[in-house]
């Protein structure tokens, strides 16, 4: 169990397509959610996503109780996605509400996302589960799934990221 450094927006490694996880049960997979848990917990994260950490794999954690960087927030029972798939349901987006990194450290901006979605993935054991979930669940889902692919939230901002 240890606490990482989470990498910031610049670092090329946030930038990569993460590999799917391929081998199940072992030490060292269950090493790394711990190390993803327990960083998200010093940081106050809402959900923290494998490569933030510097692993190129496609694992993500997320949960919210009461979380002082979202003090709005409905709770989500923490959730370990291995290989997650995500389909929207239906065309509806949402984009009224307010959405942050830990990656992306001292911004915050409005994000459209689905609004509803199925996702499917595999637990540490390999087990697949899938749900279908709305508004900031679906929300988390969406931000911490971008992660493995290299996107981060301002990529999703109509406009794109502010410079100046
Ligand atoms: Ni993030």
């Amino acid at each position: 169990m240890a606490v990482h450094d989470v990498l910031t927006i610049g670092d090329p490694r946030l930038r990569q397509r993460s590999a799917a996880v391929e081998r199940f049960g072992g030490p060292d997979l269950l090493a790394l959610v711990e190390d993803l848990r327990d960083t998200m917990a010093a940081s106050d994260g809402a959900g923290l996503a494998a490569p933030q950490i510097g692993v190129p794999l496609r694992v993500v954690i997320f949960g919210i109780t009461a979380n002082p960087r979202y003090p709005e927030a409905p709770p989500i029972p923490e959730t370990v996605l291995v290989n997650p798939v995500l389909t929207p349901l239906g065309e509806a987006i949402d984009d009224d509400a307010w959405e942050g990194c830990l990656s992306v450290p001292g911004w915050r901006a409005r994000v459209p996302r689905w609004k509803r979605l199925h996702y499917r993935a595999q637990d540490l054991q390999g087990q697949p589960f899938e749900r279908e979930v709305e508004g900031f669940h679906a929300r988390v889902v969406q931000h911490e799934c971008d992660h493995l692919d290299g996107v981060l939230f301002p990529d999703r901002m109509p406009g794109g990221f502010p410079r100046g």
